[in-house]
């Protein structure tokens, strides 16, 4: 199966104009390469007027989702955007515990779990992030933490749920940096995240991912990887000829 790819735009662009005239060119992308699913994960403020962009084109491989959510379903919290919201303004998908996330709002292992059964409850794909936030280099893996923080996102599952979900293993050193883990240790980390689905009967549904400065150059040997799914893009977002060689590597692969 072709690798899914997922745009993460971060705190970026900075006007609706520049907005539109970017997801324009996902539109293309996707009139493009239909054997391809792509997912853009624009700031909240976009998501109403890309929508009826999406709408407009008529695409159907192209997805919107948003960068996080809040805890809670409805109510006094100030700031916030629930799941529900999203919904209604056409995510499907929706990213959970983003390593820049987690720092930003010191999110603890617990209020990642509220987020990702709210993301459920609102019928939105989470695309749970998982990474080393202690780990200094690059071959150094913490399985511990890694365990950690995949089971107790997915604690108090509802039994019924079976639904896809993806899991994105992102190094926080790898991060915007330029620097991706090599394929041997991501194919090591993948086997070992769907070893620890399965001991959550979690198996079946999930996708597993790579993040971390995936571009135009490197997604070349990052397309190899045989236990990753699909691949969660920062900056490489942002750049309409770097995401369609992605796309187009992806596209060329056996
Ligand atoms: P990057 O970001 O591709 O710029 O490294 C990846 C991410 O933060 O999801």
């Amino acid at each position: 199966m072709l690798k899914k790819l997922f745009f993460n735009w971060k705190m970026n662009p900075a006007s609706p104009s520049e907005a539109s005239s970017l997801f324009t060119e996902f539109i293309s992308l996707a009139q493009f390469q239909p054997q391809i699913s792509l997912v853009v994960l624009p700031p909240y403020v976009y998501l109403s007027e890309l929508n009826q962009q999406l709408q407009t084109s008529g695409v159907t491989n192209l997805k919107l989702g948003a960068q996080d959510l809040a805890r809670y379903s409805a109510g006094a919290y100030t700031g916030q955007i629930s799941g529900q919201m999203l919904k209604n303004m056409g995510c499907q998908y929706v990213l959970i515990g983003h390593s820049e996330t987690r720092e930003a709002y010191q999110l603890s292992h617990e209020q990642i779990n509220q987020k990702l059964l709210q993301s459920l409850e609102s019928g939105l794909v989470p695309i749970l992030c998982v990474g080393h936030q202690s780990d200094k280099t690059i071959t150094e893996i913490n399985y511990p933490e890694l365990s950690e923080q995949v089971t107790t996102a997915l604690q108090n599952l509802p039994t019924e749920w079976q639904t896809e979900f993806y899991l994105a293993y992102e190094p926080v050193w790898a991060i915007g940096t330029g620097k991706t883990a090599t394929n041997p240790i991501i194919e090591e980390v993948g086997q070992f995240l769907k070893q620890e689905l399965a001991k959550l009967g979690l198996a079946k549904q999930v996708g597993i991912l790579y993040g971390g400065s995936v571009d135009d150059v490197s997604i070349q040997e990052l397309v190899k990887l045989q236990q990753i799914d699909g691949f969660l893009i920062g900056g490489a977002s942002l750049k309409p000829e770097k995401f369609k060689t992605i796309a187009q590597v992806v596209a060329n692969q056996v």
